[in-house]
């Protein structure tokens, strides 16, 4: 099912406006959210390579990681619905396993699409989200209670949290093809960034050029370590000559966070071009490009693609502003 999906190429969408005119730049946005009502956005790209390596590696079911919020475990309960493959969806939260009046729409849905549910504590959750196959036994024990009985401890795929490994990162080598091809002399791309991945991989896969950047929009405020670990993902993927990328920071107050001015901007977005952004990821991401334009950091002649990166699949349906994911 990925594979139809991924072969399709979302609109590159060529935004007109008198400040565009004025500076002399060409605005396209890439329309990713399109791409799949809940298997959105970057997640298509980030799902298709592991769940290739699911198939060939010949595992029985998928064990992954989020928040009650989260859009990566929207998407994989969906894929793994589409594909009849068995999940178990860690969640951060003990305290949900018996209250299932308070889990989240996107909690809902991917239960009913035949998620399992294991209710963690915050402590336990964030000394397993990142680890090893080897962890699944520490679930398993320490919460038998919730663990499916039908399912062993065999078998099982560990896709970490928001589904970013190197195989999510080469995935993303099809979304900077399909870039190629629509428009091949792009010189910046806008692009939002919580774990890095999908920035790793658009830079890995895009061919370096002379004035040409990719403009990493962090949710969060950046840290060494994620630099570092982008770093380390564009080297695993062996690219001789990647894209470079710098972070242009947009201030939030914190995760999930937008300021007065950026919610007002996402209405004006809608608007003016139709476009409907996330809560989350891409309002700063746009944002962040209309203050570079307005500073004058954009020269004339550039062709921008800010990328739309999904988050929408439960937008009728927002989380509370502040939550984690
Ligand atoms: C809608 C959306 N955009 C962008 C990102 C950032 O992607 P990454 O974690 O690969 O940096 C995420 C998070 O996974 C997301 O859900």
């Amino acid at each position: 099912m990925l594979n139809e999906l991924i072969s399709k190429n979302t609109p590159l969408q060529l935004l007109s406006h008198p400040l565009f005119h004025v500076h002399g730049i060409e605005v396209w946005v890439k329309r990713e959210e399109l791409n799949h009502p809940q298997i959105q956005g970057n997640k298509l790209y980030k799902l298709y390579e592991n769940l290739r390596a699911f198939h060939a590696g010949g595992y029985r079911s998928l064990l992954t990681f989020g928040g009650a919020y989260s859009n990566h475990l929207a998407a994989v309960a969906a894929a793994a619905h589409a594909e009849k493959i068995p999940l178990i969806g860690v969640v951060r939260g003990d305290e949900l396993a018996h209250q299932p009046h308070r889990w989240s729409p996107t909690l809902q849905r991917a239960v009913a699409q035949g998620m399992h549910p294991l209710f963690v504590s915050r402590a336990d959750y964030r000394a397993l989200r990142m680890r090893t196959q080897t962890q699944i036994e520490h679930l398993q024990s320490n919460y038998a209670e919730q663990w499916p009985n039908q399912m062993d401890s065999s078998g099982i795929y560990w896709l970490p949290e928001g589904g970013s490994n190197l195989l999510a990162v080469q995935g993303v080598r099809y979304l900077a093809q399909a870039l190629a091809e629509q428009c091949p002399d792009w010189s910046h791309l806008y692009c939002a960034v919580g774990t890095g991945a999908t920035l790793a991989g658009l830079s890995a896969f895009s061919p370096a050029k002379a004035g040409r950047k990719i403009c990493a929009v962090p949710v969060v405020k950046a840290h060494a370590d994620l630099a570092s670990q982008i770093t380390a993902w564009i080297a695993q993927t062996g690219a001789s000559e990647p894209c470079s990328w710098s972070w242009h920071s947009t201030p939030s107050k914190r995760y999930g966070q937008l300021c007065e001015q950026q919610r007002t901007f996402v209405t004006e977005i809608w608007a003016q071009f139709a476009i409907e952004l996330d809560p989350i990821y891409t309002p700063p991401t746009f944002y962040q490009f209309w203050q570079d334009l307005l500073a004058q950091r954009i020269a004339p002649g550039s062709r921008v693609i800010l990328l739309h990166s999904g988050g929408l699949q439960s937008t009728r349906t927002h989380k509370p502003e502040g939550a984690q994911q």
